[in-house]
């Protein structure tokens, strides 16, 4: 059983704190993606985990170990770097035993475990290549090889498909998951790409600024984001500022008074909405209707993106799906928009 427990991780550079109290509780078996801005600590996390990084405070458990204070090669972790970090001077097959030196493995054993995670990957042809010989996807491959072949209780991918073009990386990333899978691996990936997060990922976990937001599945974050961040950081939203008037009741800056769900009491706010949730010329009986005029018409295949202007100032993104024989709007033309009042998202305005 390889459960992983990360318990107040914690990791200071001098005054500066760039990972604070991360608590986190990944499933034997359980493919976990950490996902937030450039900075926000997701390597420093991960590099705490496979104990290149110490840290300041906090514990780590795998399979019921602690090994907060294991050196890299006794906790058992595969890593894959955001730059891949194969050694120049040797061939893949080298790359990929080297770990397994540093765990003491006998060469014959060495040989045969490196084979073996080459084929894992589809790169047991490249076994004599050096990296500087391989494209980016390739050498990538043989970095998640390199991991695999220590047999790891954990597997921990710090942007494994970061330097793929848009369509391998689409193949790399289902070739992972089901690898992942077939072999049962709890894994960490970190990835900044929202659309690979949410296709792989059975538990996600928000970071901003060394800390956890909010941990969840696809559907937790983005139809119930904790708090304003995650509300913009996973899919889309348009914020309006204002306040909240009364329980269930916001009103924008610009004067807008809106229906809304009734969690937030008065007081300042930020009403959040999605592009999709928005329609154009509503029923008669919708919750909130409004009038807008049309600034900017994006055909983007699927959807048409509009952004109207509903008052001086204040703006409203709206997904149309594109269906057949849809007209539209032109720019400038007037139009009525609704949504119903559970779809606005609520959040208090400090957040
Ligand atoms: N050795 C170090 N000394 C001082 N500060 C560091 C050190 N390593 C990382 N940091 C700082 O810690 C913060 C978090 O860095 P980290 O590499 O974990 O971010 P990240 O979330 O992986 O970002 P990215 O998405 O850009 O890879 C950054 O502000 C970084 O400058
Ligand atoms: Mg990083």
């Amino acid at each position: 059983m390889a459960r992983l427990e990360i318990a107040g991780l914690t990791k200071r550079y001098g005054a500066v704190t760039t990972v604070r109290d991360v608590t986190l509780d990944v499933a034997d078996g359980e493919f976990l993606v950490l996902l937030g801005p450039s900075g926000c600590g997701k390597t420093t996390t991960l590099r705490m985990v496979a104990g290149f990084v110490e840290p300041s405070a906090g514990s780590i458990r795998l399979g019921g170990r602690d090994i907060t204070g294991s050196p890299p090669w006794l906790r058992n972790t595969g890593m894959v770097f955001q730059n891949y970090a194969l050694f120049p001077h040797m061939n893949v097959a080298e790359n990929v035993a080297f770990g397994l030196e540093m765990r003491k493995v006998p060469k014959a054993e060495r040989e045969a475990r490196a084979m073996e995670a080459l084929r894992m990957v589809r790169m047991e042809p490249y076994a004599g290549r050096l990296p500087r010989q391989m494209s980016g996807g390739q050498q990538q491959r043989a970095a998640l090889a390199r991991a695999l072949a220590i047999h790891p209780d954990v597997l921990l991918l710090d942007e494994p498909l970061s330097n793929l073009d848009a369509k391998l990386r689409e193949e790399v990333r289902v070739e992972i998951r089901q690898l992942q899978r077939q072999l049962g691996l709890t894994t960490i990936m970190v990835t900044h790409d929202q659309e690979e997060a949410l296709t792989v990922a059975d538990r996600l976990v928000v970071m901003a600024e060394g800390e956890i937001r909010q941990v969840g599945s696809q559907q937790d974050l983005y139809e119930r984001p904790a708090d304003r961040f995650v509300a913009g950081f996973v899919g889309r939203s348009t914020f309006l500022a204002g306040r909240v008037a009364e329980r269930g009741r916001f009103v924008t800056a610009g004067g807008i008074g809106i229906a809304v769900p009734d969690a937030m009491a008065a007081g300042p706010a930020v009403l959040a909405i999605r592009p999709e949730a928005v329609h154009l010329a509503p029923p008669e009986e919708e919750e909130n209707r409004l009038a807008g005029v049309v600034e900017f018409v994006s055909y983007l295949g699927p959807l048409i993106e509009l952004h109207l202007r509903i008052a001086a100032g204040e703006k409203l993104v709206v997904h149309v799906p594109n269906r057949a024989g849809i007209r539209p709007p032109a720019l400038g033309e007037s139009v009525t928009i609704g949504w119903p009042r559970a779809a606005g998202m609520v959040f208090p305005d400090a957040a």
